[in-house]
């Protein structure tokens, strides 16, 4: 795969991450009633066939209603789950069938960085320990004591003070947490953060130092982010690309400016219009009517049901990603009638 291709718009640089065909569904065991019943298993269908690509340095963001594969789809990339089909290259090389031992150097290069900083740090290990884990698990440091300088460095970074190397996670508030989660993922030197909602977990008045931190970070390691977030808000503070998802399908592509000041998907301009009633409850836009079940994929277009440009067509033919050519930049809408 070459770094510059035909659609890549100059400023935009070398890919990091390219994500083509991207397949991933779940199927559903039959309980023993529905087996003497002979009922027909179930599958849902996660991820349909996603394309998108992340430049090196840039914050590509994924957006849409709760359900709609976000989160399956990144644990797809960084292969916490088996591609079902589809290819992810990273750097140039496709990284979607490599086995565990091909793997390891591209799981010191991708990192995650998870929602919940109460979940995801090991409430019986310092957070000094959880720092150092991944640094000598990828024997990057020679000695413990090397090991440890390491740790050290990294909470100067993300502002936590050295002493506090020997503290529990449960002696940190809930920003502290998530900025040892973001050194735990830094402790490899990554080029690509895959932060799942990383923010929506915390106080307002905290999710700003934290995006701050991530965003500063970024500028001095040269390092990439796949940011996924319900908040357009959030996303709007910090994506140079973004992609819209709905049940599954990317529907419409762009830079963070072009998507947000003109929308070329119904659905996309229905969030943007639905931004300010987010449902504080369950932390995602509300939108009039029903998604269609993940279980039973429409024929035609998957926004058909609740979209106010339907035409006959829609419900018959599924659109494709396409290119949408605009004064130089490079956008895409899967839409019969974009605009
Ligand atoms: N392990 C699983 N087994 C079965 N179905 C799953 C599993 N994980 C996700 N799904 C289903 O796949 C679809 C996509 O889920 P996913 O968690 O990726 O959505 P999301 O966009 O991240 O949503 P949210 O904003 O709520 O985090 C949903 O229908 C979900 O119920
Ligand atoms: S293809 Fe048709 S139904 Fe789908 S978003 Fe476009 S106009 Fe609406
Ligand atoms: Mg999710």
């Amino acid at each position: 795969m070459s770094d510059k291709t035909v659609d890549t718009p100059e400023f935009l640089g070398e890919t990091l991450l390219e994500v083509r065909g991207l397949v991933q569904y779940f199927d559903r065991p039959l309980s023993w009633l529905e087996r003497c019943l002979g009922r027909a298993g179930s599958r849902v269908h996660a991820v349909n066939g996603v394309d998108f690509r992340i430049f090196r340095g840039e914050v590509f963001s994924l957006v849409g209603e709760s359900g709609c594969g976000k989160s399956t789809t990144a644990r797809t990339v960084v292969r916490l789950l088996e591609p079902k089909s589809g290819q992810v290259f990273f750097e140039g090389r496709d990284i979607a069938q490599l086995d565990s031992q091909e793997m390891m150097p591209y799981r010191r290069k991708i990192q995650m960085v998870f929602q919940n900083p109460y979940a995801s740090l090991d409430p019986r290990q310092k957070i000094g320990d959880i720092i150092m884990e991944p640094i000598l698990f990828h024997k990057l440091a020679t000695s413990r004591d090397e090991a440890r300088e390491q740790m050290l460095r990294l909470l100067d970074r993300i502002g936590l003070q050295r002493d506090q190397a020997d503290r529990y996670p449960h002696q940190f508030s809930g920003g502290q947490r998530q900025r040892i989660g973001i050194a735990r993922a830094l402790a490899t030197n990554p080029k690509l953060i895959v932060a799942d909602e990383p923010v929506s977990a915390l106080d307002v008045s905290v999710q700003a130092q934290i995006l701050n931190l991530m965003m500063d970070l970024r500028e001095s390691g040269r390092l990439s982010y796949l940011f996924i977030a319900h908040d357009l808000s959030v996303v709007r503070h910090v994506t140079d690309r973004l992609a819209i998802m709905y049940l599954g399908f990317i529907v419409e592509e762009g830079t963070g400016e072009e998507v947000f000041e003109r929308p070329l998907h119904p659905y996309t301009a229905t969030l943007l219009e639905a931004a300010p009633a987010i449902d504080k409850k369950f932390l995602h836009p509300v939108l009039p009517g029903d998604a269609p079940s993940p279980l039973s994929l429409p024929p035609g277009c998957a926004f058909a049901s609740r979209c106010p440009r339907r035409e006959p067509q829609c419900e018959r033919e599924r659109p494709p990603l396409r290119r949408v050519e605009e004064s130089g930049a490079v956008r895409k809408v899967a839409c019969h009638f974009p605009g």
